[in-house]
C-alpha cells in the first residue's frame, strides 16, 4: 500500500496542508473549550513539513561525522551534506564556479559573518534602508559607515533617495545591504533593479532573503549580467525546515583569501606550531562539525517548495493577503500600516501590520491567542526604526520609551499587530481572524487582562494553562 506521502502530490497546496505538522492541533481557549490553533506568525517561523521530518528520521540511522570520518556511516553522512549544499545552490540559481553556499545558523549569522569577511573600514560606507531588520543593520554598524535609504510613510523604499546616497558617497560605497522583503510590512523592493544600480555604481549587493524566500523565487544570476546579486542570506526554519539551518549565498572570490571570524577544526589544510595553511572555502567558513541534519531537512524543504512551485505558492498567498486587507479595511476602529490596496496583493508579501482602536499592540495579541486560538506577533519586530517611522514617534517619544526600558518599565513600548500568512493558511482562518478582530474592537471579549511592566506582557486574571499538558521533556 502506498503512504500518505507518496500519494499525495506537492503541487497541490490544500493538499499540501496536511502535510503541515500539527495544524489539526486543539489549543485551550479562555471560554473551557478546545479549539484548532490558527498559526498566521509564519514571518517569524514556519511549522515543518511532515515530508522533512520523516527525511530527518529516514537519515538519523546513517548520521555521523562529515569530511573526516572514513566509516560507511561517514561517507553517507557526507555526501548527504555535499547534496544538500548543491541543492541549496541550484534552488537560489548558484552556479558553482562563481558561487559558494556556506551553511551557518541563520540569517543573522550570515549576515554577521559577511559583515566580518569583507574586510570594510570605518572609511568605507555600507547602505541599507530604515525598512531593516536590526539583523541587517547592527552588523554593518560595527565594521561601516552606515547611512540609510529613506523610505516613505508607507514604508516603501524610496529608490531616488538611493540613487542620491550612491551619488554622494561615490567610490566611497562597499555595499548595498537591502531587505528582500520586509517582515513588517511586506513590502518588497525591485532587487535586481537595484542591483542593476548599485553595480553601475561600483558597489556590490547583499539581499537579506529572510522573508522573500519562502515565497517568491530569488535567483542570484550571473556575475556579468547587471542584475545579478552578490550574496543573499536565508533561513530555513523560516522554509518549513526548523532545524537551526541557514545560508549565506554569495559570490567565492569573496571568501577565496582571508581568515575566517570562526577558525578552527575543518577550516584547515595544513597547521605545525607556527603556521596555518588555510583550506579552501566553503569549509574555511564552517568550523567546527557543521549542523549536518540542519542542512538535509532544509535542502528537503527546498525540494519540496521547488515541486509545490514558487509561483503557485506566490499565487496563493496574493490571494488570501488581498483577502484579508478586504476584510481588515472593512473594520472600524482598525488601521492597517503599509499597502493597504487589496488589488496590489501580489507584489507584496503577506505580512499585514495593524492596530485596534488605542489599544496596546500587546494586548490584542494577547485576546487573538487566549480567546480565539490565533498566534500572532506584537511590537517592532526586531525593526525599531522602521516600526517607530511608520507610527511616527517623534525624537522625544523616542527618548522616553528608550528611557523607561532601561529603568525596567516596557508597557509603553511602541508597536502594533501582525499576521503573516504562509503556504497553507487558508481564507477560513482570515475568516475567523476577522471575526476575532471586529469583536476585539467593540470591546466584546471576556477576559480581563493585566500588563507585566519589565515584559510588557499581557495576561488574562484566572487564566493560566497547563503548558506541561502538551509537551513536557
Ligand atoms: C527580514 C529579516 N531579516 C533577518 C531576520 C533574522 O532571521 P534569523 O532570526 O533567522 O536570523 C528576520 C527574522 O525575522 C527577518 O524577518
Amino acid at each position: 500500500m502506498k503512504t500518505f506521502r507518496e500519494t499525495v502530490k506537492p503541487s497541490d497546496l490544500s493538499l499540501l496542508r496536511q502535510r503541515i505538522v500539527g495544524i489539526n492541533t486543539k489549543v485551550p481557549l479562555f471560554n473551557g473549550t478546545l479549539s484548532p490553533y490558527i498559526f498566521l506568525d509564519n514571518a517569524a517561523s514556519t511549522p515543518v513539513l511532515t515530508d522533512v521530518l520523516d527525511t530527518v528520521n529516514d537519515f538519523m540511522p546513517w548520521y555521523s561525522s562529515v569530511h573526516r570520518g572514513s566509516g560507511l556511516k561517514s561517507r553517507i553522512a557526507t555526501e548527504a551534506y555535499e547534496q544538500a549544499r548543491s541543492t541549496v545552490a541550484e534552488f537560489f540559481g548558484a552556479n558553482n564556479s562563481d558561487h559558494l553556499v556556506i551553511f551557518g545558523k541563520n540569517t543573522t549569522e550570515a549576515i554577521n559573518k559577511l559583515s566580518y569577511r569583507l574586510q570594510l573600514s570605518k572609511k568605507d560606507v555600507v547602505l541599507i534602508s530604515l525598512l531593516e531588520h536590526h539583523s541587517n543593520d547592527l552588523p554593518w554598524r560595527q565594521v561601516a559607515q552606515v547611512r540609510r535609504i529613506k523610505v516613505d510613510h508607507e514604508g516603501n523604499l524610496i529608490e531616488e533617495d538611493l540613487e542620491r546616497l550612491l551619488e554622494k558617497f561615490k567610490g566611497r560605497v562597499k555595499l548595498v545591504a537591502i531587505s528582500g522583503g520586509s517582515n513588517v510590512t511586506g513590502y518588497i523592493p525591485d532587487i535586481y533593479g537595484i542591483a542593476k544600480k548599485v553595480h553601475a555604481a561600483g558597489a556590490r549587493i547583499l539581499v537579506d532573503c529572510a522573508q522573500l524566500a519562502p515565497h517568491r523565487r530569488v535567483q542570484m544570476k550571473e556575475l556579468d549580467d547587471p542584475e545579478h546579486l552578490d550574496y543573499i542570506a536565508v533561513s530555513a526554519h523560516k522554509m518549513y525546515a526548523p532545524f537551526g539551518t541557514g545560508a549565506l549565498i554569495g559570490r567565492r572570490d569573496t571568501f577565496e583569501s582571508g581568515i575566517p571570524e570562526l577558525c578552527g577544526g575543518g577550516t584547515i589544510d595544513v597547521v605545525t606550531t607556527k603556521q596555518v595553511e588555510w583550506t579552501a572555502p566553503p569549509d574555511r567558513e564552517e568550523a567546527g562539525t557543521p549542523n549536518i541534519v540542519g542542512a538535509v531537512a532544509f535542502a528537503k524543504a527546498l525540494k519540496l517548495l521547488s515541486s509545490a512551485g514558487m509561483d503557485k505558492i506566490a499565487a496563493h498567498e496574493a490571494e488570501l493577503t488581498g483577502y484579508a486587507l478586504e476584510k481588515l479595511n472593512k473594520i472600524t476602529g482598525l488601521t492597517v500600516f503599509g499597502d493597504t490596496d487589496p488589488s496590489l496583493a501580489s507584489s507584496r508579501l503577506g505580512v499585514i501590520p495593524f492596530k485596534v482602536n488605542k489599544m496596546p499592540h500587546g494586548l490584542v495579541g494577547e485576546i487573538l491567542s487566549t480567546e480565539w486560538g490565533i498566534g500572532v506577533r506584537s511590537g517592532c519586530f526586531c525593526a525599531h526604526p522602521y516600526v517607530t517611522h511608520l507610527l511616527d514617534v517623534s525624537r522625544q517619544g523616542l527618548e522616553r520609551f528608550r528611557t523607561e526600558v532601561l529603568d525596567g518599565d516596557r508597557s509603553n513600548m511602541p508597536g502594533v499587530a501582525r499576521v503573516s500568512f504562509g503556504m497553507y493558511n487558508t481564507k477560513a482562518e482570515i475568516d475567523v481572524l476577522a471575526e476575532a478582530l471586529n469583536k476585539i474592537t467593540t470591546g466584546e471579549y471576556e477576559g480581563t487582562y493585566r500588563q507585566e511592566k519589565s515584559t510588557g506582557n499581557f495576561y488574562a486574571l484566572g487564566w493560566e494553562p497547563d503548558l506541561s499538558r502538551f509537551f513536557k521533556l
